[in-house]
């Protein structure tokens, strides 16, 4: 492990790593309060003003995360929102949780991402970790993501850190929500992976590495195809 890397396991591990979630909806605002549930001070970035309004005033728009949730970590000072991207200079990571809508043409719009990725690359430091949790296909962490982050001259597993998780929410279910459904993992190098899996260990029950970002990509898209197939042969 690089020394950054020591440094960064160690912040994580004891909570002290500051966190950060780029796109407040379904996934990110269960994610960013999780986060800040298990002690994290957790800032969350997005471009409507309007979920950042409700955030700091306490108030939740998703209805699986209660208002009450909200309240008490601004109360606790836990969770803070911003439009600003510039917050990322103090933060240690970042997961993010922008949307990938298909286009006409049935392949995802990746502009979201791309445009998330370019704030964040304007403020990147060495020791960070960043993890894309949006849906995609294999190949995006390695060809989009890291040629992009790269580009503010740091070399990924040793500089900074970057790994895909795939979000499983299944919004509305009373059983299974963001902490007790199992988050498979996957790193660009080892250590990435490493960092990735030490993170969501804190506030999520169970998680599951796999050897690439690339696996853990194709997790989602097999997962995605299944329910597909079988939501096709009931209706
Ligand atoms: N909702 C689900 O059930 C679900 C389940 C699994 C996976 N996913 C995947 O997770 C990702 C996020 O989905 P969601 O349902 O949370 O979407 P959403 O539309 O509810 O939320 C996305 C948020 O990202 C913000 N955003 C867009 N561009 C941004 C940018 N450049 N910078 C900062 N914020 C930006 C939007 O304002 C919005 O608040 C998608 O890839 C989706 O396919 C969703």
């Amino acid at each position: 492990m690089s020394v950054l890397g020591s440094s960064l396991l160690e912040k994580i591990e004891s909570r002290h790593a500051r966190t950060g979630v780029v796109g407040l909806g379904y996934v990110g605002l269960p994610l960013a309060v999780e986060l800040a549930k298990a002690g994290f001070h957790t800032t969350g970035i997005d471009l409507d003003q309007r979920k950042i309004d409700a955030i700091m005033a306490g108030r939740s728009y998703i209805p699986d995360v209660p208002t009450a949730e909200v309240q008490a970590l601004r109360t606790s000072g836990k969770l803070n929102a911003t439009t600003d991207f510039s917050v990322v200079k103090e933060l240690d990571t970042i997961n993010i949780c922008v949307p990938t809508p298909l286009r006409k043409t049935k392949d995802p719009d990746m502009t979201f991402i791309l445009a998330a990725v370019a704030e964040i690359k304007k403020y990147i430091h060495p020791g960070q970790l960043v993890i894309l949790e949006s849906t995609t296909y294999p190949g995006t962490t390695d060809e989009l993501v890291l040629p992009a982050l790269e580009e503010a001259g740091m070399k990924v597993g040793q500089d900074f850190f970057l790994a895909f998780s795939p979000e499983r929410i299944d919004p509305g279910n009373k059983q299974y929500q963001t902490r007790n459904i199992p988050k498979v993992v996957g790193g660009v190098t080892a250590q990435c992976t490493q960092v990735a899996k030490a993170l969501y260990e804190q506030s999520i029950d169970t998680v599951v590495p796999v050897s690439s970002t690339r696996v853990a990509e194709m997790v989602k898209l097999l997962e995605n195809t299944f329910r597909s197939v079988n939501i096709g042969l009931v209706n």
